[in-house]
C-alpha cells in the first residue's frame, strides 16, 4: 500500500540521490572511513524501504563514481565488499516488495564477485513493476554523454542515423537512463555540498534539486519525506510562465521519457 497521500501535493516519480557523507560522519564519531560506509548502506535499506512505500516510482542511487576508483584502494575494496553483501542480504527483500534492480554506469568495470550477484538480483527482479531502483555504480555523467555521443557516430557512419536528424529527443534516446527510467524530477544531495559531481547531468535538465546538510549516515525517512514536502510545493514552469503552468492539467508539462521535451504528457 501506498503511504503518499501523507504528501500534500504531486510525487516525484523518479528521484535521485548523491548520498554523500559518510567519510566525515565516521570521524565525526573518532571511526575510520569503513564504518561511515556501513552505516551509510543502513540509510540505503532505510530509503529504499521508505521510497517503496510512498509509492516512488524509480530511485538511483549515486552509489560509486567514476572518480570514486582513484580513492585509496583499500577504500575502493571495502566500498565493493560493502556492495556485494547489500547485494546478498537485501535480496529477499528487494524481491518481496516487488522492486526492479538495475544499474547505470560502466559495471564491467566492478570485479566479479560484485557483478555476479548484481547480475543474478537484476535478472531475478526484472518482472517486478513496484518501483525501479537503479544504482549508478562507476558512474559519470559525462562518461555516459561520451558514450551516448560515441553510440550515436557509429550510427551515423553505418548509415543509420542522419546527424541532420539529431536533436535533444534523438541524442536522449541513445543514453542508458532514458531507456531505463522517468524523467529525474528530484535530486538530493546530503552533507552540505552544494554539487552535482558528475551525477546526472543530461537527465537533470528540469529536475528540482534539494541540498540537506544532513550527512548520508544520518539520513531517515523522515529526511526523504522533508525533501517530497518541499518538491510538492515547488511550481514547476519549464520555462513557461506562472499563469500558463495554472491554466495547463497538472503533470502535462512533464518531460518526455529521455528527459528532453517540456510540453508532452508525464504519468
Ligand atoms: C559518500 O561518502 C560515499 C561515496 C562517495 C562512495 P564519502 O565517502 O564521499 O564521504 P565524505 O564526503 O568523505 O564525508
Ligand atoms: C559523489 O560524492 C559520489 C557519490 C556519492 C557516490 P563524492 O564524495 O565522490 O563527491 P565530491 O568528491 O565531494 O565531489
Ligand atoms: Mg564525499
Amino acid at each position: 500500500m501506498s503511504e503518499a497521500a501523507s504528501i500534500v501535493g504531486p510525487l516525484p516519480r523518479h528521484v535521485g540521490i548523491i548520498m554523500d557523507g559518510n567519510g566525515r560522519w565516521a570521524r565525526s564519531h573518532g571511526l575510520p572511513r569503513e564504518e561511515g560506509h556501513a552505516k551509510g548502506a543502513d540509510s540505503v535499506r532505510t530509503v529504499v524501504r521508505a521510497a517503496r512505500k510512498l509509492g516512488i516510482q524509480a530511485l538511483t542511487l549515486f552509489a560509486f563514481s567514476s572518480q570514486n576508483w582513484d580513492r585509496p584502494p583499500e577504500e575502493v575494496f571495502h566500498l565493493m565488499q560493502l556492495l556485494r553483501r547489500y547485494l546478498i542480504q537485501e535480496r529477499s527483500e528487494i524481491l518481496d516488495n516487488g522492486i526492479r534492480l538495475i544499474t547505470v554506469g560502466d559495471t564491467e568495470r566492478l570485479p566479479a564477485y560484485v557483478r555476479t550477484p548484481l547480475v543474478e538480483l537484476m535478472t531475478a527482479s526484472a518482472n517486478n513493476d513496484h518501483m525501479v531502483l537503479c544504482l549508478a555504480l562507476s558512474y559519470g555523467g559525462r562518461e555516459m554523454i561520451a558514450k551516448a555521443a560515441a553510440a550515436m557516430c557509429r550510427a551515423a557512419v553505418a548509415g543509420k542515423l542522419d546527424p541532420a536528424d539529431v536533436d535533444p529527443d534523438v541524442f536522449g534516446s541513445y543514453l542508458e537512463s532514458s531507456n531505463l527510467l522517468p524523467p529525474m524530477d528530484l535530486l538530493i544531495r546530503t552533507s552540505g555540498e552544494h554539487r552535482i559531481s558528475n551525477f546526472f547531468l543530461w537527465e537533470i535538465a528540469y529536475a528540482e534539486l534539494y541540498f540537506t546538510e544532513k550527512l548520508w549516515p544520518e539520513f531517515e525517512r523522515a529526511d526523504l519525506e522533508d525533501a517530497l514536502h518541499d518538491f510538492a510545493k515547488r511550481e514547476r514552469r519549464f520555462g513557461l510562465t506562472s499563469d500558463q503552468v495554472s491554466t495547463l492539467p497538472s503533470r502535462t508539462l512533464a518531460p518526455d521519457e529521455d528527459g528532453t521535451s517540456a510540453a508532452s504528457t508525464g504519468g
